[in-house]
């Protein structure tokens, strides 16, 4: 079951041309299960038809203040009372100075003022708009009220600039909104996760590496935070979009991993070491670069560092989930590095063969643990990575009852 099912979303809309990607988040929470309840103001209208939205919720859409079928039963503060969260997408520049100066003079203002609900805003307008001081402090009364923004997002905005102030992408509200509501096992749990590969440079042109593109950590760390976790991410060098909701370092090389790593670890619950690290490195790096004037030439390549290894053996260190990365013999070999790195689970992967493994988008997994493991099925990496939060966040639980009883 859907962590939104049944859940009662009051979602406002007000002016601005991201209105239309909202009519694809109405989509998205009543395909999750959630009651939708849309709201417009008068601007939102101009961008949106309430017949679209009324279609896709299955509710009528709700505009007027002083609409009397509704408002006889004082139905402005029933709905205010009736919503478990208030998400306005798209928040216009106007509407929060509304709201930061708490007027009430239309329907969706009134109940954002009504409402004991959290009140989540996600932001999109003109870059020089956000970034304008007067937009800029109304931002910082609402946070100072508890009100939660959701973006805006930087990139290509509708009116040709470029600069902070796009609405996030209705999937990466979805998550804020589920995220809300998992009260999940890992509701507050901090994780500490690597993604992608790592570069070992020989010169400046010239380097070491790996297949791994980022999808599997990636999907991993959009699933932690669906399930409530705070997620810190140490990425190699990749080309994937950070998931909303995560706090990304990037990385190059297996030593700078490994600081990223040291420098966070120590205020994680869960580590889990999807990077595909390089077990060794050139021993000198060579300043210029290397001219082709011999027939052999030979690289001397000295050891790593096992992040992995390096936090399980952390004094009360957390709870600790690795991969490994296979030809052949995966479960073996999984079992073998489980044991030797004294990690909590292993998740154990074929790599280079015809179907999962690297870059692809999908992937099958056995997960392991000391008396147990369990197959995961070849799926898309973002079905795959929920499974395996899931029984991740059940052993970790598991281990910290046992720790605290
Ligand atoms: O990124 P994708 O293209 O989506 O591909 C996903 C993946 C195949 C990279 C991923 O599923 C995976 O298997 N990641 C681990 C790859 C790997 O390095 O496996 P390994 O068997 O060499 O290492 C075992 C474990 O030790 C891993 O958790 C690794 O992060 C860790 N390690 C290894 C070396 C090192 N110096 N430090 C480490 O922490």
């Amino acid at each position: 079951m859907s962590v939104l099912s049944g859940r009662r979303v009051l979602l406002g809309i007000t002016g601005g041309i991201a209105a239309y990607k909202t009519v694809e988040l109405v989509r998205l929470l009543v395909k999750a299960g959630a009651e939708v309840q849309v709201v417009l103001t008068d601007g939102a209208s101009q961008f949106v038809t309430p017949m679209t939205l009324q279609a896709l919720s299955g509710r009528p859409v709700r505009q007027a203040l002083f609409d009397e079928a509704h408002e006889a039963a004082m139905g402005h503060i029933e709905l205010a009372r009736w919503a478990e969260i208030i998400v306005v997408a798209p928040a216009s520049a106007s509407f929060m100075a509304r709201l930061a100066n708490g007027f009430a003079d239309n329907l969706l203002a009134t109940l954002c003022l009504a409402t004991a609900a959290p009140l989540c805003l996600a932001p999109a307008m003109n870059q020089q708009m956000w970034q304008n001081p007067a937009t800029q402090q109304n931002v910082a009364v609402l946070r100072q009220r508890g009100v939660q923004l959701w973006g805006p997002a930087t990139g290509d905005q509708a009116c040709g600039e470029v600069g902070p102030g796009r609405m996030l992408e209705p999937d990466a509200l979805l998550q804020q909104i589920c995220a809300h509501f998992s009260s999940g096992l890992l509701a507050g749990a901090r994780v500490l996760l690597t993604a992608g590969p790592t570069r070992e440079p020989i010169d400046p042109v010239r380097f070491i590496g790996n297949r791994s593109s980022g999808k599997m950590g990636f999907a991993l760390a959009k699933a932690f935070v669906a399930m409530g976790a705070k997620v810190d991410l140490v990425a190699g060098p990749v080309t994937l979009e950070t998931p909303s909701g995560v706090e990304r370092t990037d990385v190059e090389t297996a030593t700078e991993m490994e600081e990223a790593v040291l420098g966070r670890v120590t205020s994680c619950d869960i580590f889990v070491g999807c990077a595909a690290v390089a077990d060794y490195r050139p021993e000198i790096v060579a300043d210029q670069k290397i001219k082709k004037n011999s027939e052999q030439m030979a690289i001397h390549l000295v050891r790593n560092n096992d992040i992995l290894a390096t936090v399980a053996a952390l004094p009360d260190g957390p709870f600790t989930v690795g991969f490994a990365a296979e030809t052949q013999s995966p479960e073996t070999y999984a079992e073998k590095k489980r044991i030797a790195k004294k990690i909590d689970m292993i998740a154990a992967n074929l790599v280079g063969a015809q179907e999962g493994g690297f870059e692809r988008d999908e992937n099958a997994l056995t997960l392991m643990w000391a008396g147990g493991q369990v197959v995961l099925p070849m799926a898309d990496k973002g079905e795959l990575a929920k499974q395996l939060v899931k029984l991740i966040a059940e052993h970790y639980e598991n281990r910290h009852t046992i720790k605290n009883t």
